[in-house]
């Protein structure tokens, strides 16, 4: 079975079972600060998840492009992937445990569907902790289909409660599906879920039974509210399961990656399976490219940065040409490997096809950029070799790697390369070290970059991102101080700016909102910097977004001062402009809803003498 036919099996036997097929949505979430990409299918649901109606009904079902990248270091392994694909199915408060598990019973062994036999199953429950009880009952039911005790293991909160997908958000016990690749235990004590490799998981029925509203913290487990009404979320890779059910070791292996393989091992001129080594760099770039075609292809594309999604695009793709080019492939190698991904996916995704040029452009701009930047770090490791030389225990100081890293771009792998080319080492915890500093700086940088999505710095886009926080508080002047930024997006032509209301704006306060924002900026107020605790920034007035991570020094922006008069104040990562009389004329095009108690607004600012025009 290949993957499409995975797909529409999956969402066709649960259209049968009275499910409403919906539409994935975006990689790149929407208003929520706490992850850079759509991580699971239940993600885009969480607010029905957590009792919004949801306007196709109570049973859903659709496929879901997703990515992790925690594990980016293990790609190459031949199991792990930063993108995959997630099939689910939901209840909002109709069916429950017995309705999810008889379904999933049934689709994975009815001959109709997937056909497994009974002897390869096994399943996982929830051994109980605290007050959250063992899951008897979802035992109850595996056991009354057919499903032997001894398939049915009990594990731990690590094991069998899922979520939430961010720091909080609903979540609950699940009862994951196994699939048995083995001839006999590999001890008295294996059973499903067992790590010995034999028993592979195929499925998780998550039971939704609690809202997490407080994120635990030092070692605290949160606060966990039971939900008013308990819902199913499932998911089931794609990749894995086609991998499973064709019997190979590996997801590449798979029909998912067949032809990717073989544009490299055409490119590259090597054979896939002939070189272990080898073989971990094909890897690498068949799953690099085809997360970044996909971050590429989305709607809501980011371009590569150096900060959140940006930053992890750029990641993928440099760390695809490094691989590219000890494979000796020809340069571009990136974008016509991107065209075989377009190609194979485009029909469940045909976003990937309307947005081909953007796709290649990009990572063609991005690849020569990559290349400069190597070649310049490669000249300038030359430079420092003769000194390098001097030291008799032949240690490259991990700072001066790490300059390399910074400076230049250039990765500590080829610095440990080069040194290694020239019998020395370089000193990796201190590089280590001044590399997690880094990371955490950009880390709280990725979620101010997310906040503001400025992934392009252009002049219009630092202007937009003054504009946001003058209609952030002409807004709360307007409609009240419960209106909170929700999440916001620019680009070069547009701004969007999302925030809690719970109505539709009236036009009369469309107008007011764009008439405060334009008065501020013909006040020509100067915006000034100041960097202090979060503590005294709160004290001082300023906003910052509830749940965001913050470092302990945070940036603070002033639009206006003690003559004109302090308009706002936010906690913000910049950069803004120096005044605001030099932004244009704010206009608001569209106000409309984003989701349950969200609304959405576009705005442009028109740039040169048309003062008024454009009204709404
Ligand atoms: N949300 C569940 C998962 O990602 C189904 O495994």
């Amino acid at each position: 079975m290949n993957a499409d036919e995975l797909r529409s099996k999956f969402i066709d036997f649960f259209i049968a079972k009275g499910h409403v097929r919906i539409e994935g949505k975006s990689l790149l979430p929407d208003n929520d600060p706490t992850v850079l990409f759509t991580t699971a299918g239940m993600h885009p649901l969480v607010p029905y998840l957590l009792g919004e109606e949801h306007p196709a009904g109570r049973r859903l079902t659709d496929y879901q492009k997703c990515i992790r990248t925690g594990d980016i270091e293990s790609v190459g392994d031949g199991s792990h992937l930063t993108f995959f694909e997630m099939l689910g199915n939901w209840s909002l408060g109709d069916y429950f445990k017995e309705g999810a598990i008889g379904m999933s019973f049934e689709f994975l062994t009815s001959p109709r569907w997937l056909g497994i036999p009974l002897e390869k199953l096994g399943v996982t429950v929830f051994e109980g902790r605290g007050d959250i009880e063992r899951d008897e009952e979802s035992a109850a039911v595996w056991k009354s289909l057919g499903i032997p005790e001894n398939r049915i293991a009990y594990l731990p909160w690590e094991d069998n409660f899922w979520g939430p997908a961010g720091s909080t958000g609903p979540c609950g016990p699940d009862s994951e599906m196994f699939y048995y690749v083995g001839e006999a235990p590999c001890g008295p004590e294996c059973k499903p879920g067992c790590s010995c490799g034999k028993w592979l998981e195929i499925w998780n029925d998550v039971f939704m039974q609690y809202n997490k509203t407080v994120p635990g913290d030092d070692g605290a487990p949160g606060i966990y509210e039971p939900l008013a009404r308990t819902c199913v979320d499932t998911g089931m890779g794609i990749e894995r399961t086609v991998t499973i059910l064709n019997g190979k070791a590996s997801v590449y292996d798979t029909d998912i990656f067949a032809p990717i393989i073989a544009g490299i091992e055409k490119a590259a001129g090597r054979a896939y399976g002939d070189d272990p080594a080898r073989d971990v760099s094909i890897r690498i770039i068949a799953d690099h490219i085809r997360s970044a075609a996909f971050i590429l292809g989305d709607p809501r594309a980011v371009s590569p940065s150096n900060v959140g999604a940006g930053y992890v695009l750029r990641r993928l793709v440099r760390r695809a040409v490094r691989h590219g080019r000890r494979l000796g492939m020809p340069f571009p190698l990136l974008s016509p490997i991107a065209g075989i991904v377009i190609e194979k996916m485009r029909g469940p995704y045909p976003e990937l096809e309307r947005n081909r040029a953007f796709i290649t452009t990009e990572l063609d701009n991005e690849e020569a950029k990559f290349l400069e930047t190597l070649q310049k770090g490669e000249r300038e490791f030359e430079k420092l070799l003769p000194n390098l030389k001097k030291d008799p225990r032949k240690i490259i100081p991990g700072r001066l790697a790490f300059m390399l890293y910074d400076t230049y771009g250039f990765p500590i792998e080829l610095t440990q390369e080069l040194a290694g080319e020239h019998g020395m080492t370089v000193n990796r915890e201190e590089f280590d070290l001044a590399f997690k500093k880094h990371q955490e700086l950009s880390r709280s940088q990725g979620g101010q970059a997310f906040k503001g999505g400025l992934g392009d710095q252009g002049e219009m886009a630092v202007k937009y991102h003054t504009a946001t926080h003058l209609l952030h508080k002409a807004l709360r002047m307007v409609l009240g101080d419960h209106v909170a930024q929700k999440g916001s997006n620019i680009t070069a032509e547009r701004m969007r700016f999302d925030f809690s209301h719970n109505a539709p704006m009236t036009r009369d306060e469309i107008g007011k909102v764009q008439d405060i924002v334009n008065g501020q900026i013909e006040k020509d107020l100067p915006v000034t910097m100041a960097v202090m605790s979060l503590e005294d920034a709160r004290a001082a007035g300023a906003v910052a977004l509830f749940g965001e991570k913050y470092e302990s020094r945070v940036k603070v922006y002033t639009i206006g001062d003690g003559s004109s008069g302090i308009f706002s104040r936010e906690v913000c990562g910049g950069p803004h402009v120096e005044r605001t009389g030099t932004m244009g004329t704010f206009v608001i095009q569209k106000e409309q809803s984003s989701s349950a108690g969200v609304r959405r607004i576009r705005a442009v600012l028109e740039q040169g003498n048309e003062q008024g025009a454009g009204r709404l």
